[in-house]
């Protein structure tokens, strides 16, 4: 039964709709430090949030508040640059996830390149490496790509399931099941925890696990979120939690 991690880039950008350059007055809202509290008591195992490079959600104080606040594990997700290792070394995420970056972008796009960017990734992962920090390669869902993440020393993928999520014709859905669940069981050969996100929604997650083997956790965002604008985070949170079945983890710990 996978994990749920919740990522909360959106509380962040209803944030920024109004309170972008903030400098005085009410304290702007809503809180991503309140959102991850109401997360972890909804059951969320661990909180993601991507610092991008154009700041147009999370910015570095809301990664230095959560890294200071929460309980459960911090996943930044942040491009593979120079600029961006320097930013995680300073907040000590739990783990970072490497994701490709354009800004033009509505939402990350797609996996990777870990084939062409070995050598990039390589040289990122062993610096955030040296300061404990793991790192997962956000890849489509190819061996190929599962083998280059491998070799660039990371210590889990995530796959992109945006292909999945899109496919609305149940032949190119089942391609696309039978692909991650071949990647999944490739990385777990090769000793990689297997994450998966992107477009997961409270209607197509069930029949993602019950095809795509060695999940530990999936990092749901938006569908979530949205949820939680007409029942509250912690009850949205709490009914994917019961979707993955990992409430049943919850309850044995108690
Ligand atoms: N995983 C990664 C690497 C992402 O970039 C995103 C989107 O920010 C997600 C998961 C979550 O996607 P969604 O918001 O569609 O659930």
């Amino acid at each position: 039964m996978p994990q749920l991690g919740l990522n909360i880039d959106h509380v962040a950008t209803l944030r920024e709709a109004r309170y972008r350059n903030w400098k005085r007055g009410l304290p702007p809202e809503p809180s991503v430090l309140e959102a991850a509290h109401l997360a972890e008591q909804g059951g969320a195992r661990s909180i993601t949030v991507h610092l991008r490079e154009d700041r147009r959600h999370i910015q570095p104080a809301d990664v230095r508040g959560l890294s200071h606040t929460i309980q459960v594990p911090l996943n930044l997700e942040m491009a593979a640059t120079t600029v961006m290792v320097r930013q995680a070394l300073l907040f000590k995420p739990d783990e970072v996830c490497l994701v490709p970056e354009n800004r033009q972008e509505v939402t990350t796009e797609g996996g990777l390149d870990a084939v062409t960017d070995a050598r990039r990734l390589k040289a990122v992962i062993a610096r955030l490496a040296a300061a404990k920090i793991g790192a997962s390669a956000f890849i489509d869902a190819d061996l190929s790509q599962v083998d280059a993440a491998h070799r660039a020393g990371a210590c889990a993928v995530e796959l992109h399931t945006g292909n999945y999520a899109n496919a609305t014709a149940a032949a190119a859905r089942h391609r696309e099941l039978a692909r991650h669940a071949r990647a999944a069981a490739h990385a777990n050969d090769l000793g990689l925890r297997v994450n998966a996100g992107h477009g997961l929604h409270y209607t197509n997650v069930r029949e993602y696990i019950e095809d795509v083997p060695h999940l530990h956790t999936l990092n749901i965002g938006h569908a979530i979120i949205s949820r939680a604008v007409y029942v509250g985070l912690r009850q949205a949170v709490a009914e994917m939690v019961v979707l993955l079945g990992s409430h049943k983890q919850i309850h044995n710990v108690d």
